[in-house]
């Protein structure tokens, strides 16, 4: 018998004789004449019909128990549908206890519900398809950049700087090293941490090969318990030789969003439905802007005046030289129609080191973007790096890194170019396509993904 997986089967042109599927039950309809079972093996969202003789029941044949079936694939009667399976053998291969089996029969459970099993929600419909779309998208990232000519860098996840300098970092040790209390040696001879972002390598990268990008996973020990932070997530950053101006960077944030949400569109369509029907009914129609039909393009500084002059009262009061709060970022949303908004030239002492400096006055800038979006707020954040000399030199100095940062300024002593990149945090990509509320709804592994310490 050929062995197909359920999304083969339901895809076949021409009925076949001798099949085999394997898969985990979703569900067992006995009558009289006829046992019909649906079987699912997460190769897609909609699951096999199997027909089967009653005789072929058994007392193990349940919701949830892995099995194995042999038959003959036929047109199905159904019109929803285009293929069943006629078993010949059903074979149960590892039974499931379905009274202490969490997940329920034909049940839409709530993704609150699901979370708290972490190690079975991947059954579930809703878990089932988001990590489909998750790895489509991933797919689709990497297809968009290697197709625009970008170079994959492995950037490294141990590494001694801080990138953003935000006072985020995990630092790593040895077990033996966390055991001794005092006289504290370092694996690497200098502390080491768990990257938080790959950028200052991506740059390094740039001066070689013009495009490079990496996707990889990211740490910040922010204390945060929001619905959109993550202690461990994944971070798409590109970096780009030869550009002088922040609109080439706001162009390939909206090229690479277009291009992968079209990817997943089109490669799990069904899948992106059941979000928006069942999760965020809303989103639907909104699907349009999410394809940035529309965006908005503001300052910095034009941000600070419209919520000003907002007719509402804001936890944080807005202020030039502050940092946009996420209420400030959902009005700034609202205010321009809720479409993705593009804010630039953000104050130079609210940066990093690595911006660049917009020399202007007497409110000084750099050019920094950030992309926000309805529902989630910050999705990107990139900038135009320093490429002169003399300007990192000075402010490095001044934040007492130089020493940390001779390689760095390295690259504009040898062959320095304009350039610029950014970094769009996927998971809060995945939510906002989604319209999934809760940022730990779409990572596989939720255990270690926020602080316990609020
Ligand atoms: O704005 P961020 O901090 O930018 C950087 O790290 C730059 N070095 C990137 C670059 O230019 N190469 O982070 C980029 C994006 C944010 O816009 C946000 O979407 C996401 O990463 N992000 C988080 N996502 C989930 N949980 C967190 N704790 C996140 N922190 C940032
Ligand atoms: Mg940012």
């Amino acid at each position: 018998a050929v062995r197909l997986r359920v999304r083969e089967a339901l895809g076949a042109r021409e009925p076949a004789d001798a099949v085999r599927v394997q898969g985990w039950v979703r569900s067992v309809r006995s009558q009289k004449e006829v046992l019909f079972l649906h079987i699912n093996d997460g190769s897609s969202l909609e699951s096999l019909q199997v027909v089967a003789d009653p005789s072929l029941e058994k007392r193990d044949l349940t919701f949830g128990s892995a099995v194995e079936v042999q038959g003959k694939l036929v047109k199905s009667p159904h019109r929803m549908q285009n293929m069943e399976l006629q078993a010949e053998t059903i074979r149960i291969v590892g039974p499931c206890d379905i009274w202490s089996f969490p997940l329920k029969m034909k049940e839409r459970h709530p993704l609150e519900y699901v979370r708290q099993f972490p190690h079975l929600r991947c059954r579930s419909n809703t878990l089932g398809a988001l990590l489909r779309i998750r790895s489509e998208a991933t797919a689709g990232i990497h297809s968009f950049f290697q197709d625009n000519g970008y170079v994959h860098i492995h950037t490294p996840i141990i590494t001694s700087n801080d990138c953003e300098g935000a006072g985020e970092l995990f630092q790593i040790e040895t077990s033996s090293e966390a055991k001794e209390s005092a006289g504290k040696t370092n694996f690497f001879n200098v502390p080491a941490f768990l990257t938080v972002s790959g950028q200052l390598h991506l740059e390094v990268m740039a001066g070689a090969f013009t495009r490079v990008f990496t996707f990889g996973p990211t740490f910040r020990a922010e204390n945060s318990q929001s619905r959109r932070h993550l202690a461990e997530f994944y971070m798409v950053e590109a970096e780009l030789s030869f550009t002088e101006s922040l609109q080439d960077i706001m162009q390939v944030m909206e090229h690479l969003f277009k291009t992968v949400t079209s990817t997943v569109l089109s490669k799990c369509p069904h899948d992106v439905e059941l979000f928006h029907k069942y999760i965020a009914p809303a989103q639907k129609s909104d699907i349009t802007h999410k394809l940035f039909s529309s965006s908005c393009r503001i300052s910095y500084s034009e941000a600070v005046e419209i919520l000003k002059q907002a007719p509402q009262t804001f936890t944080f009061k807005p202020e030039w030289g502050c940092d946009l709060q996420t209420e400030h970022e959902k009005y700034l949303v609202k205010h321009c129609g809720e479409v993705p908004v593009f804010v630039v030239n953000y104050p130079y002492d609210l940066k990093p080191f690595y911006m660049r400096d917009n020399e202007d006055g007497p409110q000084h800038t750099v050019a920094a973007v950030d992309l926000l979006v309805p529902g989630v707020g910050e999705l990107c954040g990139g900038s135009l790096r320093e490429e002169r000399l003399p300007f990192l030199e000075s402010r490095l100095q001044r934040l007492g890194l130089t020493d940390a940062y001779q390689w760095y300024l390295d690259l504009r002593k040898f062959g320095s170019v304009p350039h610029g990149g950014f970094g769009m945090g996927f998971e809060r990509y995945l939510q906002y396509i989604l319209g999934v509320d809760n940022i730990k709804d779409v990572i596989p592994f939720p255990r270690f993904s926020h602080s316990c310490l609020l």
